[in-house]
């Protein structure tokens, strides 16, 4: 990788890493990602902006040692995690003197993951500021934008906003700037349903606050960095907000014809009633697709068989997924089939604690669906479109 200048001053030392496919050994990574990192060079004192994944460290020090930084006063550290912290200890390695700036909570975690020493840091508080010589970096604190310890930065005189994970997206490329907004919108939706949507009550008041600060260019640390802020923040300001779309989401599996006969069938029914259908067969779909399907959905369905006394593993799996990324989804049932009884709906519903949805009445069936079976996904299908109505979107 080649270190590059964003503006005068101001350069993108951090790494791409075209390869990865896994994060967090969970969220499917289809374009791999990059860690950003930033280095600012003030007047007086030169500031590094997060580190990168220690796998590039490497790459890190060299971008450094191009540019012929041979001195690190401060190292921002927006966000404990490895791939932003984790290269931390070697960069203090090559720059003994440099004094790591967190806030008190980032601290306490780089201490207990990478063996940071506290006094190596200094610690910010929310609306602090160190001067550069003629630039300031000012922090401020903005937890659960990934873990609880998250803060962005804010280069005042460029108004350059350095938010860490918040605003960006997996995404590995050469393009130091966001080029394709179409494309840019979908890679940084389904990021936004994968990391920050668990977040979205908090995140509401950052958009808020980036709006207040009128940056010029946001340069997160995953994905290219971008000059329309506006763009970005519009949509996440669509996303958290409280509004639903006219859409179903349907993860399902079927093991022997009978579940996916009732998905047919509701899909169906639901399509002549105006209402907009996303199955997801679990067994092929990309997890990520579900994530992003789930942010504006008015109304999930869940489609399961019956293994032994339960829905079937990989529906449970989704089900905790979903829960877990609470998603802003209004309505859910579930669909399925069984063959000498079960509690499919009992579980599924009990998992759905973090979403705060109303029930409806869910059509579970022994064995191949027929003409009563029909009738109750038709209800169904009458239920969903009648609540669509209710709240205007239909
Ligand atoms: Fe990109 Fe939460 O780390």
């Amino acid at each position: 990788m080649v270190a590059r200048e964003i503006v005068r001053g101001v350069f993108w030392v951090g790494a791409l890493d075209f390869d990865r496919r896994l994060f967090d050994e969970l969220i499917p990574l289809p374009e791999g990602t990059s860690y950003n990192a930033y280095l600012v060079r003030g007047s007086t004192k030169t500031a590094l902006i997060d580190t990168v994944d220690p796998k590039y460290e490497e790459e890190l020090i060299v971008n450094l040692l191009k540019l012929g930084i041979e001195q690190i006063d401060y190292i921002i550290i927006n966000h404990a995690e490895q791939d932003h912290a984790g290269s931390l200890p070697m960069v203090l390695e090559m720059y003994p003197m440099a004094k790591v700036v967190t806030n008190e909570k980032c601290r306490d975690l780089l201490v207990a993951l990478l063996q940071i020493p506290a006094e190596a840091v200094q610690v910010v508080k929310d609306g602090d500021s160190i001067s550069l010589g003629d630039r300031t970096l000012k922090f401020f604190l903005t937890p659960w934008t990934h873990w609880p310890e998250t803060q962005i930065t804010f280069l005042v005189e460029d108004r350059i906003l350095f938010p860490c994970d918040l605003f960006g997206f997996h995404t590995a490329t050469t393009e130091l700037f966001v080029t394709n907004e179409a494309d840019a919108y979908r890679s940084a939706k389904r990021y936004y349903a994968e990391i920050m949507m668990p977040f979205r009550n908090s995140i509401k008041g950052y958009v808020q606050k980036v709006r207040e600060l009128n940056p010029v260019m946001i340069a997160p640390s995953h994905g290219p960095i971008n000059k329309n802020p506006k763009f970005i923040l519009d949509a996440y300001a669509d996303w958290v907000s409280d509004d639903v779309k006219n859409v179903v989401v349907l993860p399902y599996v079927s093991m022997h014809g009978s579940t996916q006969k009732m998905v047919d069938q509701l899909t169906d029914a639901l399509i002549r009633r105006g209402v907009n259908v996303k199955p997801f067969n679990l067994t092929k779909t990309d997890i990520g697709e579900l994530a992003y399907a789930l942010v504006d959905a008015a109304t999930v369905v869940v489609g399961t068989p019956t293994v032994l006394f339960g829905p079937h593993p990989q529906v449970v799996y989704a089900t905790y997924l979903a829960n877990v990324l609470k998603p802003k989804v209004r309505f859910a049932s579930v669909i399925g089939s069984f063959g000498w009884g079960g509690k499919s709906v009992e579980t599924i519903v009990k998992m759905l604690d973090h979403v705060k949805v109303e029930v409806l009445e869910p059509v579970v069936i022994k064995g191949a669906p027929d003409e009563a079976a029909v009738v109750a996904l038709n209800r169904l299908a009458d239920d969903i479109a009648r609540k669509h109505k209710e709240i205007g979107i239909l």
